[in-house]
């Protein structure tokens, strides 16, 4: 079953209104949006703009995080009426930075990913080891963990819409991408997971992401492996030159 390859911007905390902008309007002149579906996650104050900036076009938007209540006394946070109501699609949910510098728990993960898709959205799941648990063999067990308690309670129709990006924390921001196949067999585990667990209709459904180091230059053969069906890109999405040639590698 042929799977539309999806890449997103994590911008990650960068990118004013303006900067976030002018990014949209340069990327919807570079690209012709055939045979890649394509997401950029600006920060929450530029979501709007950007949306506005993409509005009728195939661009599509995705927020950073979410919290998983519709509104109240939880300050700071922003809920999931907010994030449609801004115009996004997508919620990225459980990235490792959330993980692991902002104490996000799998069951944190598993409230957001059931209150995104409450609302209409799209989860772009994350999970992903540490370089302790993939140096200790634990990739596979590390993954199988975060992808149950994620899901946990999801029926069949809603796992079928989710994005999963495998995201080796090791990899993130270091320069050090995965090596294509070994991100294949995590993502190839990653199916076999959703299939056991739902259905291999579900399973062949579902878009699997690699992210982590993503470039111009390894993008290509990434994107080549059969179970590989897009990137989540930090850095080198910041600027429309390697986010466009990463698309189109796609
Ligand atoms: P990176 O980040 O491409 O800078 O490694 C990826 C991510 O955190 O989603």
């Amino acid at each position: 079953m042929a799977r539309v390859p999806i890449i997103a911007a994590n911008w990650k905390m960068h990118k004013t209104i303006p900067e976030a902008v002018s990014f949209t309007l340069e990327i919807l002149q570079a690209l012709n949006f055939s045979g890649a579906e394509v997401v950029l996650c600006p920060p929450f104050t530029a979501l709007w703009p950007v949306t506005r900036a993409a509005s009728g076009t195939p661009l599509q938007v995705a927020a950073q995080d979410v919290y998983w209540a519709d509104q109240g006394a939880f300050t700071g946070e922003v809920s999931p009426l907010m994030l449609r109501d801004a115009g996004c699609t997508y919620v990225l949910v459980g990235h490792s930075e959330r993980r692991h510098l902002f104490g996000e728990t799998d069951e944190n993960v598993n409230r957001k990913v059931k209150a995104v898709l409450r609302h209409g959205l799209k989860a772009i799941l994350c999970v992903g080891e540490t370089l302790a648990e993939r140096d200790a063999g634990g990739t596979n067990r590390v993954v199988e963990r975060q992808l149950n308690l994620a899901l946990k309670g999801l029926g069949m129709g809603e796992a079928a819409g989710l994005i999963v990006a495998y995201e080796p924390v090791w990899a993130i921001g270091t320069g050090r991408n995965a090596a294509p196949e070994d991100a294949q067999a995590v993502n190839f585990f990653i199916r076999e997971l959703i299939r056991n667990r739902y259905n291999s209709e579900v399973a062949d459904q579902v878009r699997i992401q690699y992210g982590g180091s993503v470039t111009p230059e390894n993008a290509g053969l990434l994107l080549a492996q059969p179970d590989i069906d897009g990137a989540l890109v930090g850095g080198a999405s910041l600027k429309v030159d390697s986010f466009k040639l990463i698309v189109q590698a796609a």
